[in-house]
């Protein structure tokens, strides 16, 4: 396959931001004038316009003007049977599962309810500028099959799995161990490491997880060492009481999975809000990482999480960050920087402005705000690390896939113009320094509006109406 070029303005990162406190755009490239290379949906190179132009005369170059091109969105916690079920009303988690979402899920046994379902999902995903995530299906394997069909009719890199639970549910949405672990295993065979398909061992949640079926995902994990898990941890006040109860032998939430021997490189947890410091301090060892999902801390009243105690340096935990969707209220991970902003600014912080001693420090308090550069790092590059495909994804680096999304300042609400009057003047950002203020206005006053054009694999295949 010949080789294509995407002209335009760049923005992605190639480190931690977090680890260049006051010079973040250290962290950061940045090219007003920019040229990608892009063979067989791979990134070949990489630059300034006029150095990587002279290496490939006569090469076919799409111009996107007047747009910022950033790396695809990676959204690492969302739940694909939830689509239809957004927005309902005052409830926290426990009965918003039980009145809301297993009636809903349960509707994913049937192949045609959830093939339609698969095709909704990912359509708002491109539309929101996000090419890879990693899913939560339902209990039936229907659910993952349909999910991981319409992945791979897009190409995109998807990591997901049978959504297990035999605990505290209706009794027709429950697995067994012993289904769980037979569906799983066929539907690692049959998709893992096909394609762009990646499988995550999907317990749902300890406090839905009886002993047994904790142990058949310890034997998945034991039998494919190279699959992802998934699934959720401390998320609720009420949840965290009641997952000791259930195993009870077991100090605190993140033991549970440490007990089944899931934790480590290419697990995470989703939320994480009321971890201890000794549980931090654990992931940050063995590399497992948590899910930031700050729509959803909202949206339940889970609780605010301690993004500046996660990215300590003496203890940093790897971190990806998503929408939660439909327990966050947005498909869009510009409204998580939006709400994960404002979760930085509140956190632990008292209603006068100070800061609470009793849970952090003022360094800790620093880290919790999300510049533009902290932000993009972690829906891009930072949540890759996260997931452990930084080798595949997250910025512009030969080798890694064209997956990338162009964002219109302009489309914020209309007749603001803020972008012109604070940060660009005429024309597109000329600076590292511009760019990232325009960055920040898309995650403050932007949404799903901002995305322009949604690129996967260096294939366009979603456009603005
Ligand atoms: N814990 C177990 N299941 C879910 C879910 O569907 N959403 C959220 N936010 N938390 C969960
Ligand atoms: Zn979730």
């Amino acid at each position: 396959m010949s080789a294509i070029g995407i002209r335009g303005t760049f923005f992605d990162f190639v480190d931690d931001p977090w680890k260049h406190v006051g010079k973040e755009h250290e962290a950061a490239r940045f090219h007003a004038d920019g040229l990608l290379v892009v063979e067989d949906g791979k990134i070949t190179d990489f630059g300034a316009y006029d150095a990587v132009a002279k290496r490939h005369q006569g090469l076919s170059v799409t111009h996107i003007t007047d747009r910022i091109v950033v790396p695809g969105f990676i959204d690492g916690h969302i739940h694909f049977p939830q689509t239809r079920v957004l927005g309902a009303f005052g409830q926290q988690l426990l009965p918003w599962l039980q009145n809301w979402v297993f009636p809903e899920e349960m509707k994913y046994a049937d192949r045609a309810y959830a093939k339609d379902g698969a095709k909704r999902f990912f359509d708002n995903l491109l539309a929101c500028g996000t090419t890879t995530c990693q899913a939560f299906t339902s209990s039936s394997p229907v659910s993952t099959e349909e999910l991981f069909d319409e992945a791979a009719r897009r190409n995109m890199l998807t990591i997901a799995g049978l959504t297990g639970i035999d605990r505290h549910a209706p009794e027709k949405f429950l697995n067994t161990p012993e289904q769980f672990y037979a569906e799983s295993k066929r539907l690692i065979e049959r998709y893992h490491g096909k394609g762009r398909n990646l499988y995550a061992i999907t317990p749902r949640f300890a406090f839905g997880s009886s002993p047994a079926l904790m142990e058949a995902c310890e034997r998945l994990k034991r039998e494919y060492p190279d699959c992802w898990v998934n699934t959720h941890v401390s998320e609720n006040p009420a949840e965290v009481r009641g997952v000791l109860a259930e195993h009870g032998d077991c100090a605190d939430y993140l033991g549970i999975y440490e007990k089944y021997k899931l934790v480590g490189p290419k697990f995470s947890g989703g939320h994480g809000v009321w971890l201890s410091d000794d549980e931090f301090r654990r992931l940050s060892r063995t590399g497992g990482a948590i899910t930031f999902c700050p729509c959803s801390n909202l949206f339940l009243g889970s609780g605010l999480f301690r993004l500046g105690r996660a990215t300590d340096p003496k203890a940093r935990v790897k971190l990806t960050w998503g929408t939660d969707m439909g327990g966050g209220n947005r498909f869009s991970m510009i409204a998580v920087l939006d709400e994960a902003y404002k979760v930085g600014m509140c956190n632990n912080t008292m209603l006068d402005g100070s800061i609470d001693p009793a849970r952090q420090d003022l360094a800790e308090s620093e880290r919790n705000k999300v510049s533009p550069y902290r932000g993009f790092w972690s829906v891009t590059l930072g949540g890759a690390e996260g997931l452990y495909i930084d080798d595949k994804v997250g910025n512009f680096t030969p080798g890694k896939a064209a997956d990338f999304v162009a964002l219109d300042w302009t489309a914020g609400p209309p007749g603001t113009e803020w972008h012109q009057s604070l940060v660009v003047g005429d024309g597109g950002p000329k600076d590292m320094e511009q760019a990232a203020n325009l960055l920040f206005g898309i995650m403050m006053v932007g949404d799903e509006r901002a995305v322009d054009e949604t690129w996967v694999m260096g294939k366009r295949l979603y456009k603005k109406a």
